[in-house]
């Protein structure tokens, strides 16, 4: 039997801030065998790592990331004690480690990350199979597969699994990631009776990491990577 992924959800959420150095560190601490982490491209052309679309919520700033430079956002604390690190920032921190799920948030992320991955890989001596994107959003996962067929791609959903299978063969995905509650054991085999692999997320709760264990998920996308 194949063991189950862990993927350590923005870092390892539930212990450190998420989408920071540290929290990516934690993961890794805890034995992640993966991140996942989000990006948006800011106004001076990085990629930076960060969940909204708006500061608010976890930094001492406001209003949209995409109006902000990098020298800006580098000046802004994450919950009061981190830094909004870069892409390029995070892969050099894992150093192939572990792989990285990039999720593609905003606009103009696909292309920006798909040009990154190449150069960890063909420099850098990564190799693709350490790297997902992932999107809820079918237009950019089209940019990356149009971009780069070489890396894998997963299609998010918390609304229809069988609209992500139908749109997930038009880009030759590699694996589904649905939000857990989507899923039951019919379901897991379907899936994998296509030919797709399935992480889950946001699984923090112990009896549900035991369900989706028994349900055959391929990895658990989750806040606390030393659970699963
Ligand atoms: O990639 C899984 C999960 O992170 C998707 O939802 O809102 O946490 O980015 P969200
Ligand atoms: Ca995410």
């Amino acid at each position: 039997m194949t063991q189950i992924l862990k993927i350590g959800h923005r870092g390892a959420r539930g212990y450190v801030a998420e989408n920071t150095l540290p929290s990516f560190q934690k993961a890794i601490d805890l034995g992640a065998d993966g991140i996942e982490l989000d990006v948006h491209v800011c106004a001076s052309g990085a990629l930076v790592v960060f969940h909204d679309f708006t500061l608010g919520r976890v930094t001492n700033g406001k209003g949209k990331i995409s109006n902000f430079t990098l020298k800006e956002l580098k000046k802004l604390k994450v919950l009061k004690n981190f830094q909004i690190p870069t892409l390029v920032e995070v892969l050099d921190l894992v150093d192939k480690k572990c792989f990285v799920n990039v999720e593609l948030k905003g606009k103009g992320t696909a292309e920006e990350a798909c040009d990154i991955i190449e150069t960890y890989v063909l420099k850098k001596g990564w190799s693709y199979s350490d790297f997902i994107i992932s999107s809820f959003k079918e237009d950019l996962l089209k940019k990356a597969f149009q971009h780069n067929k070489n890396i894998p791609l997963a299609v998010l959903t918390e609304t229809s699994l069988k609209k992500a299978l139908t749109f997930a063969e038009t880009i030759n995905a590699k694996a589904i990631n649905p939000d857990f509650n989507l899923l039951s054991e019919d379901a897991v085999n379907q899936i994998h009776k296509k030919g797709f692999k399935i992480n889950v997320w946001t699984v923090n709760e112990p009896s549900d990491i035991e369900r989706m264990k028994t349900f055959g998920v391929d990895g658990i996308i989750t806040d606390f990577p030393d659970r699963i």
